[in-house]
């Protein structure tokens, strides 16, 4: 590929998105059900194990049997109708946040999953924020209507309510549970039966005034009359499908279905597909706008990730490609370091042969297998860019521990493991102010679990965490600073950078310092 006409052609095709839910709402049963229309699986069943909200929170071989499947569908590429889809997975438990919402800066839209019995829960709202505050586009799935769920009607409502944005309903369920009938299509202008009696033809057409044309084997049944009912509700409400407002991420293209019959969910990648967009320009941290469709290469590593085979050390920096084309063997430059790096050693994901031997260009994800060299928030580069992406976010982590080695002899592993699960993201390091003490901090307990697992399993180094609770960080100008202002209540730490801040046991120890010390100035982030 060499000239941009091909390059545009090949980026305009992608579609790069994250599936966004709270544990169980049914993302990884839609996501086999997409790849089974990709060709890229045969039977559902095979993306990953199950349930991962079930697992207890001490299983560690559990954890880390997940971890390493996780990263070969961690990236999911297929194509489809002439796209060539990207799905980023993000994991499922909410301990594993942070990965996550750095995961939802690498995508150009969002799916959100809900379970249509259980609506907006926690996970979804602090996802959906996020791709909010991106200002993505978010397409809205309603999963098991197979099973007994809300009116939809109150399910939309929620939606607005609770995340603002607006809903446009796609179509609209016919009954649910046992009595689940179909969707009422809207936007396709057909009325689709989840138990046809011609398994080939599973579509009712329906004219210019939305009746059935031809006869109508649902007509006497009083969910139809509900469906109808519901439908002329929403038509009256008045709200129009508008392609900008979806672009913006202000109004979300409601589907209802059933991810484990299999209903709904093709309909949904269709017309997902016609909406969803193209890979969009990714801003510098000067405020810059690097187009996609600009010949020159550059991305940022989003994600690290140790490798599923503990034998072999070696970790897996995820690129989001934010423009131009990558080619095996090419140079680039590392930001942070502006030295040059060779990309020989890459992967790419679930491509089958065909596919491997074209190069991934915007909007795609490569895995480069990584010694030690990169870190997440990195950005790359071809040629005298200089680009420096907008940095990640970084969430305020809650909870502390102090990590110390169980054998003081094995100083070496020890400081090599925390340096490299701290540089994938796995826990955030900090050391005391005037002391060598190291403090982990996360946003759930299950982070520390992981790191004391991996550092005894990848690292040979056992470690004595000792918890210091639940903590509030704050960080102060190192100005105003004075080492005398730390006490047990307000630990005095540094985080990686150098930058200080204190670790307040709780609100109260906060009031207490803001009004000894009212000129001091205490930011919630860096
Ligand atoms: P997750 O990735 O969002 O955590 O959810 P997952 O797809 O693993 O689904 C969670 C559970 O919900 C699974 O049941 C799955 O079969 C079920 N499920 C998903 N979609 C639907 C649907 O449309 N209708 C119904 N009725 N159930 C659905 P499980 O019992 O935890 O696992 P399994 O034993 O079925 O594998």
């Amino acid at each position: 590929m060499t000239d941009s006409k091909k390059l545009a052609e090949a980026v305009n095709k992608r579609r790069t998105f994250a599936i966004i839910s709270h544990p169980d709402a049914g993302k990884t049963t839609i996501t086999e059900q997409l790849l089974l229309f990709g060709g890229v699986v045969r039977e559902a069943g095979t993306v990953k194990g199950r349930g991962s909200s079930n697992f207890a929170k001490s299983d560690w071989m559990e954890i880390e049997k997940k971890r390493g499947i996780s990263v070969t569908s961690s990236v999911m590429q297929f194509d489809y109708q002439g796209k060539r889809i990207n799905i980023l997975d993000t994991p499922g438990h909410e301990d594993f946040s942070e990965d996550t919402y750095r995961t939802l800066m690498a995508v150009d839209s969002a799916v959100m999953v809900i379970d249509g019995a259980k609506g907006i829960e926690p996970q979804t709202k602090k996802l959906f924020q996020i791709c909010k505050m991106r200002g993505i586009p978010i397409f809205t799935f309603i999963n098991k209507f197979d099973r007994d769920a809300r009116e939809p009607l109150d399910l939309l409502n929620e939606i607005e309510d609770v995340l603002g944005i607006e809903t446009y309903p796609m179509d609209w369920p016919i009954g649910m549970g046992r009595q689940f009938m179909g969707v009422y299509d809207r936007y396709n202008h057909r009325v689709a039966l989840s138990h046809p009696q011609d398994p080939a033809n599973p579509y009712l057409p329906l004219d210019e005034d939305g009746q059935v044309i031809g006869e109508n084997p649902l007509a006497g049944e009083g969910e139809w009359k509900d469906a109808l009912d519901g439908m002329e509700l929403i038509e009256m409400a008045g709200s129009e499908l508008d392609e900008e407002k979806i672009a913006k991420g202000d109004q979300t293209p409601v589907f209802f279905g059933s991810a484990l019959t299999n209903f709904g969910v093709k309909t949904f990648l269709e017309t997902y597909l016609k909406f969803a967009p193209a890979p969009s320009a990714h801003k510098t941290e000067d405020g810059k706008s690097i187009d996609p469709l600009a010949p020159e290469f550059s991305g940022f590593i989003f994600k690290i990730q140790a490798n599923m085979n503990p034998k072999h050390r070696d970790r897996i920096a995820f690129v989001r490609i934010c423009s131009g084309e990558f080619t095996r063997g090419m140079d680039v430059t590392l930001e942070r370091t502006k030295k040059p790096i060779r990309l020989s050693n890459v992967t790419e994901f679930m491509a089958n042969t065909r596919e491997n031997v074209e190069n991934a260009v915007a909007g795609d994800i490569i895995g480069l297998y990584d010694t030690g060299n990169f870190q997440i928030g990195d950005s790359i580069y071809t040629g005298k860019q200089d680009i420096k992406f907008e940095k990640l976010p970084q969430f305020t982590p809650e909870l502390f521990v102090r990590v110390t080695p169980k054998n003081v002899m094995k100083q070496k592993s020890f400081h090599k493991g925390i340096n490299q699960l701290v540089q994938e993201g796995a826990v955030q390091l900090y050391t005391g102010y005037n002391s060598n003490d190291y403090i982990l901090g996360a946003v759930g307990q299950l982070q520390f679990e992981v790191f004391k697992f991996r550092m005894q399993n990848e690292y040979n180094s056992e470690v004595i965490m000792e918890p210091l609770g639940s903590k509030t960080a704050r960080w102060v100008d190192p100005e105003q600073l004075d080492p005398k202002m730390a006490s047990s209540r307000n630990m005095l730490v540094k985080d990686r950078y150098g930058a200080p801040l204190f670790l307040f046991e709780n609100q109260f120890a906060e009031n207490w310092f803001k009004q000894k010390y009212p000129d001091v100035k205490l930011t919630a982030k860096l």
